[in-house]
């Protein structure tokens, strides 16, 4: 059958003419397909997923009560545009108590987002011409890149690894790519690495964009999701207010990922600009999801209760990983463990199987373990689990800890 004239009409950022027509299967299509392919061949039997990217859990039963009492109110009902202000000094308060910033004026400098995706996606449009570097992180959260790429910037990956302990190298950056280059990106607790920044790294951010005139775009999705001390936030530095913003979302934090709100915070002329191309790009969110993440905003227990979930299982993990023979180290936030991926596996019986990369590996774990995790061949071959595997209670996750331990004991690893 011959193409339909609509095949000749596609833009060119999203393939041209032959949008549609590549057979490559993308990362996380092919961790789907291999664990739907596990499960036929194993009827009934149990796949331990940590793959997955979000909570396990629901929003806490009171801010579902929240969002009923809002979605009642006919004030509610219309289009939201940029937003009222209830959910804006939520914010503002959220980031003296939670992330010690203060002075953050409302009204100028927060403005809410359809969740940190839907603002990743805003902003290139406010920033990129045709040719404009983004420095980005590798591997990492890849939005802001593709929209940038979207308008003719090019991105410039900057490697994240054990070496330079999971933070961007900003020295390795070549001259003329710094010459061009308009915005940073970066996102602290890191996904999928689990890394946290440090105020030394901060500051050196903050100086390094001074003096290259760069953007700095930091987002933090998992910012308060931390097991020891307080959220570090890129405002909380001396200067950071000059050079960049702050996006902050309810998904991960208050287990919302459906519900998609957050907020964008930090220098006035960023926020109103990110607003403008906002404003013309949706309507808003419904304003009972906008008053109920401001409740989120002003309980932040919520989140501790959620942190210290992830971090006994985290404790967990680590031992059974660890007696498997990975070197896993405890993250200090986030949700996600980041392994260096075994190079083969050896069974009792002394056959070998030997891993490529990390992709081949998470595929034999799904495969062979019933274990979904999630490959990174960016910069060096590692295993991405999060602890939000689904479990119906602490003693449940006892049991699938103790699973997860018996499905590995039976093979050695070689690094
Ligand atoms: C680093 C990072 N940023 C942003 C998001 C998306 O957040 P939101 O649900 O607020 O759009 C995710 C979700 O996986 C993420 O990992």
């Amino acid at each position: 059958m011959s193409d339909s004239y609509i095949q000749t009409l596609f833009a060119e950022r999203i393939g041209g003419n032959q949008y549609g027509k590549s057979i490559a299967i993308y990362k996380f299509e092919k961790i789907k397909r291999a664990k739907r392919a596990a499960l036929t061949a194993n009827p009934g039997a149990e796949i331990i997923d940590m793959g997955v990217g979000e909570p396990d859990e629901m929003a806490f039963p009171e801010v579902v009560a929240k969002l009923h009492e809002e979605a009642s109110l006919p004030a509610n009902r219309g289009y939201s545009d940029n937003g009222d202000s209830v959910l804006k000094e939520a914010a503002a308060r959220y980031m003296d108590r939670v992330c010690g910033v203060k002075g953050i004026n409302p009204e100028t400098e927060i403005l809410h987002s359809i969740g940190s995706k839907a603002a990743l996606s805003i902003l290139p449009a406010a920033l990129i011409n045709p040719g404009d570097y983004v420095l980005m992180t590798t591997p990492g959260y890849p939005v802001f890149g593709t929209h940038a790429k979207y308008y003719g910037g090019l991105v410039h990956n900057l490697p994240l690894n054990d070496a330079n302990q999971f933070l961007p190298d900003l020295d390795s950056i070549p001259e003329d790519v710094l010459r061009k280059a308009k915005v940073l990106v970066l996102n602290y607790p890191n996904n999928p690495t689990g890394a946290s920044a440090t105020p030394e790294f901060f500051s050196k951010v903050v100086a390094f964009a001074k003096a290259n005139n760069l953007v700095v775009v930091h987002d933090a999705a998992y910012a308060a999701l931390v097991f020891e001390g307080k959220p570090l936030s890129f405002l909380a530095i001396p200067g950071a207010k000059d050079v960049g913003i702050e996006l902050h979302s309810t998904s991960k934090t208050f287990n919302m990922t459906g519900w998609r709100c957050g907020f964008v915070v930090g220098n006035e002329l960023l926020v109103k600009a990110y607003g403008d191309v906002k404003d013309n790009t949706d309507s808003g969110q419904f304003l009972a999801i906008q008053h109920a993440a401001a409740y989120c905003f002003d309980h932040p227990g919520i989140t501790e209760k959620i942190a210290a979930k992830y971090s006994r299982r985290m404790d967990a993990l680590v031992q059974v990983l660890r007696a498997a023979g990975f070197n896993a180290k405890k993250p200090r936030g986030s949700f996600f463990l980041y392994v260096k991926a075994p190079k083969a596996a050896v069974k009792k019986d002394g056959s070998r199987i030997e891993f490529k990369n990390a992709e081949e590996i998470s595929q034999w774990l799904v495969t062979e373990k019933l274990i979904s995790t999630v490959p990174w061949d960016e910069a060096g071959a590692n295993l991405r689990f999060s602890v939000t595997f689904v479990s119906k209670n602490e003693a449940d996750e006892t049991r699938v800890l103790g699973e997860i331990a018996k499905r590995l004991g039976d093979v050695r690893f070689e690094f």
